[in-house]
């Protein structure tokens, strides 16, 4: 008999078809139930598969007395309660390296729209107000020369820092540790946060979410970086005091923002609603075609590897 597996919104057909394939699959979007009503119908489940807007907490996993592994599909996994997973032998696993460049991509996509205001741009354009060429419309930052910050100096952190170079920016890093392999391959400079924030043109942090950094970029943080310098997150909202991040954008004290995830998602600051010099997407980072089906097909193989007695492949470090 097959094996149940939960997953809690519908992802690539593909993958949906490999699991169907492969195990009893329970699907919560579109079922009509609550995600916690299906774990209850369905506490046979030996696996279950989780997005990011999913908070897997306590009782999500004593309702599933047999649950095995939790699959995240995404590279980060701060929605998921993973020290309570680790005390009941659950196996917690993401998505990493396939979602790299698809990620890098959509930071430099942001850095790029908020540099050369392409939004504001566009709106122009659509609005009829184009008339003429004109010597000082939307004028922008320019990255050669300029001053790349990236906070983090992980798989995406460094991606972002090598599509930089091909920009002719300087990149600046910090980093929990120092990464002097890719200072001696690609000039990449080590620098304080203090420093960094600073000194850099474009702010770009790419560090998991946690307590730890929560509201890491508030006031005091924002108030340090160059009046005209662009603040770029990717990464997770809880990192920024969004209504900080508002406020110097309104009073024009940073040039530009580009936003990909918010404090409060899917809820936007109604003040970065209003303005024109922020860029925002609704956390499409790791949302290409490749990325999404390596994605899914990484769950997949990360549920065969443990319900087979191995370890899988995507062990998150905290349950290694
Ligand atoms: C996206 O934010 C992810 O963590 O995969
Ligand atoms: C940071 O991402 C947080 O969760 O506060």
């Amino acid at each position: 008999m097959k094996q149940k597996v939960i997953l809690t919104h519908k992802y690539r057909d593909e993958g949906i078809e490999e699991l169907k394939e492969n195990f009893n699959l329970i699907i919560v979007e579109g079922s009509g139930r609550s995600l916690m009503e299906t774990l209850k119908e369905h506490s046979d489940a030996v696996a279950l598969i989780s997005f990011l807007s999913d908070p897997i907490k306590k009782e999500h996993m004593d309702a599933l007395p047999n649950l095995k592994i939790i699959a995240n599909y995404a590279v980060g996994y701060n929605n998921i309660d993973v020290a309570y997973a680790k005390s009941k032998n659950i196996l917690v696993t993401n998505t990493p390296d396939i979602l790299t460049d698809a990620s890098a991509d959509l930071t430099f996509t942001l850095i790029l729209a908020a540099c050369r205001r392409i939004v504001e741009a566009d709106a122009y354009v659509r609005a009829g107000k184009f008339t003429g060429w004109g010597a000082n419309l939307l004028l922008g930052k320019e990255l050669r020369g300029a001053t790349l910050g990236i906070i983090g100096m992980g798989r995406i952190g460094t991606a972002v820092a090598i599509r930089a170079l091909g920009f002719g920016m300087n990149v600046i890093y910090y980093n929990r540790s120092r990464k002097e392999h890719l200072e001696k391959q690609y000039g990449f400079k080590y620098v304080t946060f203090d420093q960094l924030v600073r000194e850099a043109d474009v702010v770009s942090p790419h560090i998991p979410g946690s307590p730890e950094v929560h509201h890491l970029f508030n006031k005091e943080t924002f108030d340090k970086m160059k009046p005209d310098a662009v603040f770029i997150n990717l990464a997770r909202g809880g990192i920024m005091d969004e209504a900080a991040l508002a406020d110097k954008l309104e009073k024009k004290e940073l040039f530009a923002a580009g936003l990909d995830v918010y404090e409060l998602e899917p809820k936007v600051h109604e003040k970065l609603m209003k303005l024109d010099n922020v860029v925002m997407a609704p956390h499409i980072g790791s949302a290409t075609f490749t990325a999404r089906l390596g994605m899914a097909k990484m769950t997949i193989a990360n549920i065969k590897q443990t319900l087979a007695g191995q370890t899988p492949q995507n062990l998150v470090p905290e349950c290694r």
